[in-house]
């Protein structure tokens, strides 16, 4: 069978290309080798946030008395909240593959290789389940899969099924007494917070000296008090040196040590994966694992393209859906091209965490002469009167030449939902007098932002 586009990978960035090609008149056909969603949908953003609100809910009865609200019985059913989780995957899921059929997508279950060229029509030949299709054009987004450390005893425990990687926490029937997370990234965060309030014992080994990877220091610090406030164990500076059947041995400043685990989550990032895809024999190029695509989605291969985790970027879904977008409209030869200075990033803790733009350790890297303005969340009515003992803060940077926008970091509740509008800030390329002479709605959390501008 010919088509005109064929999408190897059913996730945020192939499922959205494909719909977009679909709606464009182009024949296209996506191949989906596990489940149709990809990660984000099955096992990483949704799973987690369904999880992750559900924590929160509990935490808010538990509470309840700081607002006047008096629950008895408070529980947090772990079955009951994996069973909510697949009823919010299937319906999205759902939902994906109504969207694929209403524009015209043939999809098809089974993991896709590029076999080479066809000879007469110069196409790119795929194959899956033994069946081979043509297509005009290839969009590579296969995704990421989680990394794994050559630390001994972690395949071993992978194998028998006591350490975990992001797909086989969020499927986990009962909740584990104790719970070592090698990694303090966004995963390891996450997972950090909903199972130390649905129980478990949770210790975070992190080799740096910080948590949350490249987020804003002052913000790190913030969410690592928060965290040990409510009982998580961190280990910074480590180093994990073993993984045991029922425990953790890793190595700080020089000393060895030992925690138990009935269960072990390995979380310290993921690698593009563009194995066994056959990239070799049309020759695309590859950096290390990721594919090599600029920002119009083109690849060293005429017609073929690439989008979301697979080329090594960002690794976020909503960089994935922008990506997409980009490939499909140079398919059509409408020039478009992603600009990554404002793509917004959320930790979905409890306290949110979200950013945009450079961090002042990122600004004072490339040498930007920029300056601070900060305010506590507290500055916000709507903060105080829903956030009993909150510590959030928000903070904006502005380039001193120009006093334009070119960071936006916040830690306290609505801030992921509050983040786009920072970065549409700084794509619009606002300065800090443009945003004083905006009218934010009253009483909101997104209030700290002309606050925090006002202190400039
Ligand atoms: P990550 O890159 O966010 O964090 C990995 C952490 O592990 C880092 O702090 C690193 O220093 C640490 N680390 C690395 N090797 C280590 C070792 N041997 N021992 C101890 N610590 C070690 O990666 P993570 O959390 O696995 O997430 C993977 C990807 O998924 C990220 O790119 C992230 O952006 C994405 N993601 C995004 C979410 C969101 O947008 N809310 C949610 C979950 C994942």
């Amino acid at each position: 069978m010919a088509y005109d586009l064929i999408v190897l990978g059913g996730g945020p960035a192939g499922y959205l290309a494909a719909e977009r090609a679909g709606h464009e008149g182009m024949k296209t056909l996506l191949a989906e080798k596990r489940f149709l969603g990809g990660v984000c949908l099955n096992e990483g953003c949704i799973p987690s946030k369904t999880l992750l609100y559900s924590a929160k809910f509990y935490e808010n009865a538990l509470h309840g008395e700081n607002y006047g609200v008096k629950v008895k019985d408070i529980a947090l059913d772990h079955a009951a909240v994996m069973k909510r989780k697949e009823k919010v995957v299937g319906r999205l899921v759902m939902g994906i593959r109504s969207q694929l059929k209403r524009n015209g997508v043939a999809v098809v279950e089974g993991a896709a290789r590029i076999t080479g060229r066809d000879r007469d029509s110069g196409g790119y030949t795929v194959e899956v389940n033994g069946e081979v299709y043509t297509g005009k054009r290839l969009l590579i987004a296969t995704g990421s899969v989680p990394a794994l450390p050559p630390i001994p005893g972690l395949r071993e425990g992978l194998e028998k099924g006591y350490v975990l990687t992001n797909r086989e926490i969020l499927s986990l029937t009962e909740v584990p007494e104790s719970l070592v997370i090698i990694g303090g990234g966004v995963i390891g965060l996450e997972m950090a917070s909903y199972f130390k309030t649905a129980g478990s014992r949770v210790t975070v080994i992190e080799m740096l000296d910080h948590i949350g990877g490249n987020i804003d220091g002052e913000i790190s610090s913030i969410l690592l008090k928060s965290y040990m406030e409510k009982g998580v164990d961190f280990q910074l500076n480590s180093r994990v040196t073993e993984v045991k059947k029922d425990s953790v041995v890793y190595e700080k400043e020089g000393q060895r040590f030992e925690v138990k685990a009935q269960k072990v989550l390995v979380s310290v990032g993921r690698v593009p994966a563009t194995e066994g895809l056959g990239l070799e024999r049309i020759g695309v190029g590859l950096s290390g694992k990721a594919l090599k695509a600029d920002e119009r989605g083109k690849t060293n291969v005429p017609e073929v393209y690439g989008a979301g985790d697979v080329n090594g970027r960002f690794m976020l879904a909503h960089a994935a859906y922008r990506e997409a977008e980009v490939c499909v409209n140079n398919m059509l030869g409408r020039r478009d091209m992603v600009r990554y200075n404002a793509v917004p990033s959320v930790i979905y803790t409890s306290p949110e965490v979200a950013c945009v733009g450079e961090t002042e350790e990122s600004a004072r890297q490339k040498g930007i002469d920029f300056e601070v303005g900060k305010v506590s969340m507290l500055y916000s009515g709507r903060y105080v009167a829903e956030n009993e003992g909150g510590e959030g803060i928000c903070k904006v940077l502005a380039d001193k030449r120009y006093g334009k926008i070119i960071g936006v970091h916040m830690v306290g509740s609505y801030a992921s939902e509050i983040i786009y509008g920072a970065a549409l800030m700084i794509e619009a390329e606002m300065r800090v007098r443009d945003i004083k002479e905006l009218v934010f709605p009253h009483p909101t959390v997104s209030e700290v932002i002309r606050e925090a501008v006002f202190t400039f």
